[in-house]
């Protein structure tokens, strides 16, 4: 028994330890942030290494000191600066979809605004991880997607038509989102993150064999983000939807042309919020059984993590818990966001709050806006 505790407490140490060097794939998110100005001609635009050069700071230089940028990712900017942009949008995207998910949750991932500095709940390998992670590699496909079929990038266009024969009232036209070259972009931009965290601690390991043990649980760890990070990719490839355009005299439908577009990431995010509350825990079996497949025991469109969360009742920095002290719930509501849960038994207490809005706005000749002030109050209730 003591035998067996002891085991345990060796992998917890080295979870805690080593999970945080392949924890390194979403510090991107923190472009969510940044107001880095990504416009080459400002630069020069046949060759931003030049600019750099010339003494201004090339923006991928920037992104890689301040925003968690790990040196493949700065590689990937430099020679393809015109995605940058819509890289950031996504580190956006993907922090206001899992915000909005979870809002009403004890977990309300709050901690992916932090990034690049990263608390515990999204270095233990805990399920809220593998969310993240998820959500993260969906953004960054459905951004990239989105800007292919708009015509912005001159390495993409608009995806081939679909090989399947149209039904008869319409024919493939319009212009597809381009998912593949979308999925295959983000996979080189986020996944490169833990196969380069894995050579470092490779060369660390390099003649000493007691590292060997952690280069396994890195190698696992790492394993399981790139397979949530792949399980985001594909939701949104497994999600696309036809959309059409009508085209006729007025308002007739006589000819359509449809093509396949990708769903909203709010659909996205509720999707995986689904395979998050069934997502797989990992612990033992995959971790005793090194060198075996991580698909030998999840399926490829499963959520996985090894670490169990805390409930995120009370505040405990160490595995990255808030707790839920102050936090708004919900009287009249049963559920996630109701006191009883959000305050964890705690009780919570009533505030009166003073809202001063402008209101009974009258518009006066054409430009002219008069406005009154009203104070409102409203009840809200906190968590003790
Ligand atoms: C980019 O910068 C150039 C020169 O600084 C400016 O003329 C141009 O309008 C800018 N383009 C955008 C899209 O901001
Ligand atoms: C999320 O939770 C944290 C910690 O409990 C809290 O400070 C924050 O206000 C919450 N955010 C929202 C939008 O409720
Ligand atoms: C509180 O919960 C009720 C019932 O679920 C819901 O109708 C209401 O909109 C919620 N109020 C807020 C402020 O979220």
């Amino acid at each position: 028994m003591a035998k067996r505790v002891l085991g345990v407490l060796f992998v917890c140490f080295f979870l805690g330890g080593w999970f945080s060097e392949v924890a390194e794939a979403i510090r991107w998110l923190s472009l969510q942030h940044s107001h880095l100005n990504w416009n080459l001609t400002s630069l020069n635009s046949n060759n931003p290494g030049r600019a750099v050069r010339s003494g201004v700071k090339s923006p991928c230089t920037i992104a890689r000191r301040r925003y968690g940028l790990v040196k493949i990712q700065a590689k990937l900017c430099r020679s393809q600066m015109d995605i940058m942009p819509y890289i950031q949008n996504a580190a956006l995207l993907a922090s206001r979809t899992c915000r909005d998910v979870f809002k009403d949750r004890r977990w309300n991932c709050s901690s992916i605004t932090t990034a690049p500095y990263l608390t515990p709940d999204l270095t233990r390998a805990t399920r809220e991880q593998a969310y993240v992670y998820a959500i993260s590699s969906a953004a960054l496909t459905f951004a990239v997607a989105r800007a292919c079929s708009s015509g912005s990038l001159h390495r993409c266009t608009c995806a081939s038509k679909p090989s399947s024969t149209p039904a008869i009232n319409f024919q493939w036209g319009g212009c597809g989102d381009n998912i593949r070259w979308a999925a295959q972009f983000a996979k080189r931009f986020i996944d490169s993150v833990e196969k380069h965290a894995l050579e470092r601690v490779d060369r660390k390991r390099r003649g000493r064999e007691a590292v060997d043990e952690v280069w396994g649980l890195t190698n696992q760890a790492a394993a399981i983000n790139l397979h949530n990070n792949r399980v985001g990719r594909k939701l949104i490839s497994t999600n696309l939807r036809i959309q059409c355009k009508c085209h006729g005299v007025s308002g007739s439908c006589n000819v359509k042309t449809c093509w396949k577009g990708i769903p909203t990431m709010a659909e996205i995010g509720q999707k995986l919020l689904q395979k998050f509350t069934v997502a797989k825990e990992l612990a033992r079996a995959y971790l005793e059984n090194r060198g075996k497949k991580l698909r030998k025991y999840v399926a490829s469109d499963q959520l996985v993590y090894i670490s169990k969360s805390p409930d995120y009742c009370t505040r405990d920095e160490k595995l990255g818990s808030l707790g839920t002290v102050g936090r708004h719930c919900n009287v009249s509501s049963s559920g996630l966001d109701s006191c009883r849960q959000l305050c964890c038994g705690r009780g919570y207490r009533t505030v009166v709050e003073e809202k001063i809005e402008r209101c009974l706005c009258k518009f006066f000749d054409c430009c002219y806006v008069k406005c009154k002030i009203c104070r409102t109050m409203t009840q809200v209730h906190e968590c003790l």
